[in-house]
């Protein structure tokens, strides 16, 4: 029979795991807030190649790019450093027992829980992965894609449309480096320099903190945070996007269908709601493709692949 995720899947095996990552993420999140945005998106883009194995966690050796070094992740994703911390714990208390990809999955929890205040149980039992390819990362969805772009690569994880506004919302916190939105501040099109879909003074105040430079290129390392309250993980986010003030065009996308606008609408006013399905449909995420029983390994460290 196939081997199934389970809340207090480390009740027996090491009691103290679940208390040992939320202290480790306590401590980081004390320090740096912006540890939180950087394991909740460490947990999407792990689970959006190859399931949530723990593969985004692997480093890169000299035959192999892994997933954190592809274009879309380099730079950009914080907070390995939290899980390489409660790993080093957990395996000094419980060799060779808790897999990084349920450390992910437990830090994404209490990550949400500091931000937001609300949290769930954490079903586990995952096996992590053995590879990690950076091309791989073509799962995961682009700042540039439409709605239906964004649709379609939720629906091949086998989340539904509304489970995926749902979890944008994420994008309530953190923050994001100016090239994945600059198009749309410069040079838009050939009838416009800027989006039209952007509010014009929220365009101005990110020109500002996204300046060109003489080559009329943004520097890289630039970053904006992704709304007025980058730390607190509310509903602000879809009132944002009301406004036309969603930074990427993926998040504006969702107002582009009459289906899409009216859940945003509907988080806009009413925090519980999102809180609710944004739950259940990360708790979905967390099982995509998983890898459970016999299947991989339980890594010793997350960055290495066991000899
Ligand atoms: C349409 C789907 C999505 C797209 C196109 C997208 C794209 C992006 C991009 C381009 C960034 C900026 C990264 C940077 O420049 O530092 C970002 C940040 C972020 N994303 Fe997403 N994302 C999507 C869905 C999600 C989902 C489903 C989650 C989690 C459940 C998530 C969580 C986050 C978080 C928390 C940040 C802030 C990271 C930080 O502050 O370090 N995103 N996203």
């Amino acid at each position: 029979m196939e081997a199934q995720l389970q809340v207090g899947f480390y009740r027996d095996k090491c009691s103290a795991a679940e208390s040992i990552v939320k202290n480790e993420v306590r401590k980081a999140f004390f320090k740096d807030m912006g540890i939180a945005p950087g394991l909740m998106r460490l947990h999407f883009h792990d689970c959006f190649v190859r399931g949530c194995d723990g593969s985004v966690l692997i480093d890169s050796t000299p035959k192999n790019v892994a997933e954190k070094d592809a274009p879309l992740n380099v730079i950009t994703l914080r907070g390995t450093e939290v899980i390489d911390s409660a790993k080093a714990r957990l395996e000094a208390q419980c060799k060779g027992v808790v897999s990084c990809a349920d450390i992910l999955a437990f830090a994404t929890r209490d990550a949400v829980e500091l931000a937001g205040g609300f949290s769930w149980a954490v079903l586990a039992g995952r096996r992590d992965g053995r590879v990690s390819n950076a091309s791989e990362t073509i799962d995961i969805p682009g700042p540039f894609s439409n709605l239906d772009q964004i649709t379609q690569s939720f629906a091949k994880k086998g989340l539904t449309q509304e489970e995926m506004v749902a979890l944008v919302g994420a994008h309530t916190i953190g923050r994001s480096h100016c090239l994945h939105f600059s198009d749309r501040l410069y040079n838009f099109s050939t009838s416009s320099s800027q989006d039209p879909s952007l509010e014009p003074l929220y365009a101005s105040q990110l020109k500002l903190q996204c300046p060109r430079g003489r080559q009329g290129s943004v520097n890289p390392n630039l970053v904006v945070q992704m709304n007025l309250s980058p730390a607190l993980m509310d509903s602000s986010y879809y009132a944002d996007i009301l406004l036309r003030r969603g930074l990427f065009k993926s998040d504006q996308a969702l107002t582009t269908s009459l289906f899409t606008a009216r859940q945003v609408k509907a988080y806009a006013v009413n925090g519980l709601l999102w809180q609710d399905d944004f739950v259940r449909a990360i708790m979905k995420m967390s099982q995509i493709d998983m890898m459970t029983g016999i299947d991989g390994e339980i890594r010793s460290n997350c960055r290495v692949i066991n000899k």
